[in-house]
Order: C-alpha cells, then sequence, then structure tokens
C-alpha cells in the first residue's frame, strides 16, 4: 500500500544518501548498546539548536572524554560546562551530567522505552523518541521541525504548524509511517530528508524519494499557483 512504498523509498533511499556522521558508526566501534543509546542521547542533545556541521567535533570530544555514561556520571559541572564551550544553552550540558548521574544511580542501565526515558532530566518527547528507536528499535516516531515540514507536505497539511493540535497530529501521523523493522532508520530517514532535499526554500523535489507519494507536489501539477513550499503553512513566530 501506500505507507509501504513510502517506507520503502525512504529507506532505500537513506541507506544510499546517509550522511557519515560520528554518532552513527558507534554500532561499529562499540558493541554495548547502552553505549549506541548513550550516542545518541549525547548527539541529539547537542543538535537541538546546533547545526550538524557545528555538532561533530564537539561530539568527537565527548565521547573521546566520556566513552560511556559510567564516564560521564563522573565529571564534574566545570568540566561539561568547559566541552560545551561555544554550544550555547549550557542547560542542555547539565542536563546530560545530570541525566547520566541518574542513570548510574539506578543500576547504569540506560532506560530502553519512551515512558522510562522520559523520566531522565532533560529528556522529552522528542529524544526520548530518538534514543528508544535508534538505539532499542522501538517503533516510535520522532518529530522535529524536519519531520513537521516533510509531513506537512507529503500530506498537504495546511494547518497552523505552531498549534498543539497540529503538532500533535503530525505526531500522530509519523506513529503511523514509521517503519516497525527499521524504526531508527525511518526516523533518521525523515529528519534527513528534511535537512538536504525538502528543505524550508527550493526545496529539491526532482531527487525526492517520495516525490511520487507528496500531496503537495502533485498540487503544483493541478494548480499553477500552488507551490510545494506553501507548507507548512507560514505562520508569525
Ligand atoms: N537531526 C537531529 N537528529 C538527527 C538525526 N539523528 N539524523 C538526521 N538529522 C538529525
Amino acid at each position: 500500500d501506500e505507507i509501504d512504498d513510502i517506507r520503502t523509498s525512504l529507506l532505500n533511499w537513506y541507506d544510499a544518501n546517509q550522511r557519515d556522521l560520528p554518532w552513527r558508526r558507534i554500532n561499529e566501534t562499540h558493541d554495548e548498546i547502552d553505549t549506541k543509546a548513550y550516542a545518541v542521547w549525547v548527539s541529539e542533545i547537542m543538535l537541538q539548536q546546533t547545526r550538524v556541521q557545528t555538532v561533530i567535533n564537539y561530539f568527537n570530544r565527548w565521547i573521546d572524554k566520556w566513552p560511556t555514561v559510567h564516564h560521564l556520571a563522573q565529571a564534574s559541572v566545570e568540566e561539561v560546562n568547559e566541552m560545551w564551550a561555544g554550544l550555547g544553552y549550557y542547560r542542555r550540558a547539565r542536563f546530560l551530567l545530570e541525566g547520566a548521574k541518574m542513570v548510574i544511580e539506578e543500576g547504569g542501565k540506560f532506560p530502553r522505552s519512551v515512558s522510562d526515558l522520559r523520566r531522565v532530566k532533560g529528556i522529552g518527547e522528542y529524544t526520548a523518541g530518538a534514543i528508544a528507536s535508534i538505539a532499542f528499535k522501538e517503533a516510535v516516531p520522532v518529530v522535529d521541525g524536519n519531520v513537521i515540514r516533510v509531513i506537512a507536505r507529503l500530506k498537504t497539511i495546511s494547518a497552523n504548524p505552531k498549534d498543539k493540535a497540529t503538532i500533535k497530529n503530525i505526531w500522530r501521523l509519523a506513529g503511523q509511517l514509521v517503519d516497525s523493522h527499521r524504526p531508527g532508520d525511518f526516523n533518521q530517514a525523515v529528519m534527513e530528508l528534511g535537512a538536504t532535499l525538502c528543505t524550508p526554500l527550493n526545496p529539491n523535489c526532482s531527487s525526492c524519494p517520495v516525490s511520487t507519494q507528496c500531496s503537495a507536489l502533485l498540487k503544483t501539477k493541478n494548480d499553477s499557483s500552488a507551490l510545494v513550499t506553501d507548507y507548512p503553512t507560514k505562520v508569525a513566530k
């Protein structure tokens, strides 16, 4: 069906086109699933508010210094702030440290489900979904700005993308779409598509793996005044 076609197209595209990012290599260099979860956590927190290109060096230095959650739990606030210098929003670094201490206090095993992850300081619905799907293969969605844009275009959602109800609807749609065999890759494929092809301005629809399933692109073929960039609807900040 259509949902299966979207999954297959996105995963095939991701397999061929994904960026080589250090947190995606952790599987190859560390065999511990908790270490993978830790790396996904650190990278996703860094990626909130900061561009991928900037995060790469910070991530590598962080993992060199604190390769596991056990190492991080031993760090001081000063060391963590020093490592974070330049990234901004220092609260994120403190939450990582507090979260690491909490994980260690509770036995050192990384929480494995979205609901348990949500109890860790600084882990919201997005980060919980990213860790659960990427590290633990839980078939849960993630929704960030990129995902909102991709889904708003795929489904021609014209509701205000800043409204709670719209965002909730997009979480629901993303949950229907997520591939249950490869949830982490699927979620990263959608984010990657939003970051590289399905961009806010000048989307590259001719290279898009889901162009034939995209309702916004279809609309432009039937309505000469329609644009893919009409979605998501532009609203005042
Ligand atoms: N942006 C934030 N997290 C990401 C990820 N895991 N893959 C691609 N883009 C992202």
